[in-house]
């Protein structure tokens, strides 16, 4: 998932994308499929598609990606199949200037455990997905090479991505802490019995939401100003959730296999849904980012 549409932004801004994939077959079906939604979208023209995808090539061997500088890892998070990954592209990648692990989790000091060039690896965290989703969360260690980060940042950067820099590694990197910072209170109100799902999304959704799409969080409580927010805190802050791990909430859901929309029943219920204009709806937020540098043909 995440290979192919890295695959999609790279080969979407001229730069040519060697795969290293099982089944050619399998990745470029998926790579038309994202391209054919964009298409779809208007905003990449069936000609500009073909021109994109002559930039992509297969080789299902460490071979084929020899001569590659740059290499993002995209493999399932699995740790010690990600340090054989490693293993196998130190040995066949001679001018190796860096490695991007698109990891959702695992620090790159652990990353790097096991490499010789210790100094080649980094995060990217990127958000699915990646070629629609501008942010990506890039996390160095202390010895990573200055060059290697630059490399890597030029390539996001020249795909018009954002690039959030981490000073050190910590768990869920910067958006995922947030994330579920907000949906563990979320779900803490729920078990309070203090309101529903639906009404803490229709918060989200029509409060502060959308503000975060033209302005920062830091940027809202300075124009709102730091006296406001104290009082407001120490009032607010010993009422919040403190739960070290998942609640009962969640966790009870995926011991009777309500895994959500996947299974048909998570929080809501997903039986009767348009899956095809959830999905639009869901993308929708991010076709104002879409900045390719697209050929002209
Ligand atoms: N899916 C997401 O929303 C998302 C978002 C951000 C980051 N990530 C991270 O990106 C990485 C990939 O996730 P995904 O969702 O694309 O997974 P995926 O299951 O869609 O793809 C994983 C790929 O790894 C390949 N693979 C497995 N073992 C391999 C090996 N030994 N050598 C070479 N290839 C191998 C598989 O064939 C498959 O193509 C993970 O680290 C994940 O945590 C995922």
């Amino acid at each position: 998932m995440i290979a192919t549409s890295l695959a999609v932004l790279f080969t979407g801004n001229g730069i040519s994308v060697t795969l290293l994939a099982k089944d050619e077959e399998k990745g470029r079906e998926r790579y038309r499929t994202y391209y054919n939604d964009l298409i779809q979208r208007g905003l990449v023209t069936k000609e500009q598609a073909e021109h994109c995808e002559k930039l992509l090539s297969f080789t299902q061997d460490y071979s084929g990606i020899s001569e590659q500088r740059v290499i993002f890892e995209c493999i399932i998070e699995d740790l010690e199949l990600k340090h054989c990954v490693y293993d196998e592209i130190e040995r066949n990648c001679k001018s190796l200037l860096a490695i991007a692990s698109t990891t959702s989790s695992i620090s790159p000091i652990d990353l790097g455990k096991k490499m010789v060039q210790k100094e080649k690896i980094m995060a990217t965290h990127p958000w699915s997905p990646p070629h629609l989703v501008p942010c990506v969360e890039l996390v160095k260690n202390d010895f990573t090479a200055p060059e290697s980060v630059k490399a890597v940042k030029d390539i996001l950067e020249y795909c018009g991505r954002e690039v959030a820099f981490m000073n050190k590694p910590a768990p869920g990197f910067i958006g995922n802490r947030l994330q579920h910072a907000l949906y563990r209170e979320a779900v803490y109100m729920i078990e309070q019995g203090i309101c529903g799902p639906e009404d803490i999304d229709k918060t989200i959704r029509t409060s502060f939401g959308p503000r975060y799409t033209s302005i920062g969080l830091f940027e809202h409580f300075d124009y709102a100003g730091l006296d406001m927010v104290l009082s407001i805190e120490d009032y607010l802050f010993p009422t919040l959730s403190n739960a070290v791990k998942t609640q009962d909430y969640i966790r009870e859901r995926v011991e009777r296999g309500d895994l959500g929309c996947k299974t048909g029943e998570g929080v809501y219920n997903w039986k009767e849904r348009d899956m095809d204009a959830f999905r639009n709806k869901a993308s929708e937020p991010y076709l104002k980012f879409f900045n390719w540098k697209l050929p002209k043909v």
